[in-house]
């Protein structure tokens, strides 16, 4: 069977999203791992007990409740919005793909400000959908009256990442109000690491029929192998993603594992206080080298671009690797050359990354 002719042209051009993992590499050494912003400083123990009194807690043969309803009572109850302005999937990525199912098909246009996020063009394409580019100004700023004039009567989505992965920085909630006031569709606002920064749009929700903010319990919580993320809406915008959305998309053990995280929220919010102390202490000492220029950062990761004559932020990456700590290189992004994303870890980590870097740049 031929079987490149039923396949739609949208998944054929997809280009597929290949993840290294640590079995793909050396399995044997202890590795670094900085490449994901994952939380690696989230409570390890307290993790472990909930999973535990999780497992304890549920009858896995039967189905979760329908369309995450435990997580979505837990969650709509601790940003203080309703059940039916809250739909949960399973990660922030499930969130973006549910989004782009609902309200995007060929002709539809999606405007991002990039550099960002890869997934938002990524499912955009998968269902027809056209995504446009806004570049953010050299300083990484919003350029908010550029953002605009690229949308037209086709532009339904517009995706805005606060704090932006992969430059770090949180964007003012005056350019957020703004483009909710001038722009007519939906403006995602993707807060996947909103807790490491200053403010949150959140309740913004209240006021704009047409803001939709994502959230992840992958960076804050720790929870990335958990996966769940979630939107918090207007009850229209929830409504159409929940029609999109399987009956028993998120299995139960998650659901309860993030309503029991969130009865803790203290002991991880102390965690995540001590991750932004961390970051401050290593942008302090990468300040300290010669040969790089680091960014500020609201986020769990910073950005440092190579300034040594000579060499390539392709180069430092395979260097560190060979040292045994995974960074991830991002010098092919427009505004980004010789650009390196680095997960803030636990000291230990964070100093094996500087001791591993200063050997590189001085190679
Ligand atoms: C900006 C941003 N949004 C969403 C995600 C995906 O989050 P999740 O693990 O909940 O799918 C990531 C993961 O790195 C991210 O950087």
């Amino acid at each position: 069977m031929n079987i490149d002719k039923i396949v739609p042209k949208e998944v054929k051009n997809i280009i597929c999203y290949e993840v290294k993992t640590i079995e793909d590499r050396k399995s044997s050494e202890q590795i670094v791992k900085m490449d994901f912003n994952e939380n690696f400083a989230a409570p390890a123990d307290v993790i472990q007990k909930i999973v535990v009194e999780a497992c304890k807690d549920v009858d896995v043969r039967a189905y979760p409740p329908p369309k995450g309803g435990l997580a979505v009572k837990a969650i709509a109850d601790f940003v203080g919005f309703s059940d039916c302005e809250v739909s949960v999937a399973n990660g922030a990525d499930e969130i973006m793909d549910l989004l782009m199912k609902a309200f995007v098909r060929k002709g539809t246009k999606v405007l991002v400000a990039e550099p960002s996020f890869p997934m938002y063009t990524f499912f955009a394409e998968l269902y027809g959908g056209t995504k446009v580019s806004a570049f953010l100004e050299p300083d990484f700023s919003l350029n908010v009256n550029n953002l605009l004039s690229k949308a037209d009567k086709k532009t339904s989505l517009l995706f805005v990442c606060s704090p932006n992965n992969p430059t770090a920085n949180q964007f003012p909630e005056s350019d957020i109000k703004k483009l909710l006031n001038e722009f007519n569709g939906l403006v995602v606002v993707d807060e996947a690491y909103a807790d490491f920064a200053s403010g949150s749009v959140l309740n913004l929700v209240k006021d704009y029929d047409n803001l939709v903010v994502l959230r992840s319990f992958s960076k804050a919580f720790g929870l990335a192998g958990v996966r769940l993320g979630y939107l918090v809406a207007d009850k229209q915008v929830v409504n159409y993603v929940q029609k999109v959305t399987g009956p028993f998309n998120v299995n139960v053990l998650t659901q309860r594992i993030v309503a029991l995280a969130l009865q803790q929220w203290s002991v991880f919010k102390e965690r995540i206080d001590h991750v932004k102390q961390e970051r401050d202490w290593l942008l302090s000492k990468l300040k300290e080298l010669k040969g790089i220029t680091v960014f500020p950062s609201d986020a769990n990761f910073l950005l440092f671009k190579v300034t040594k004559d000579n060499l390539t932020s392709a180069t430092v990456k395979q260097r560190l690797e060979t040292r045994n700590v995974l960074v991830k290189d991002r010098g092919h992004l427009p505004l980004l050359e010789n650009c390196i994303r680095v997960t803030v870890g636990t000291r230990s980590m964070n100093q094996a990354f500087l001791s591993a870097l200063k050997q590189t740049l001085e190679e």
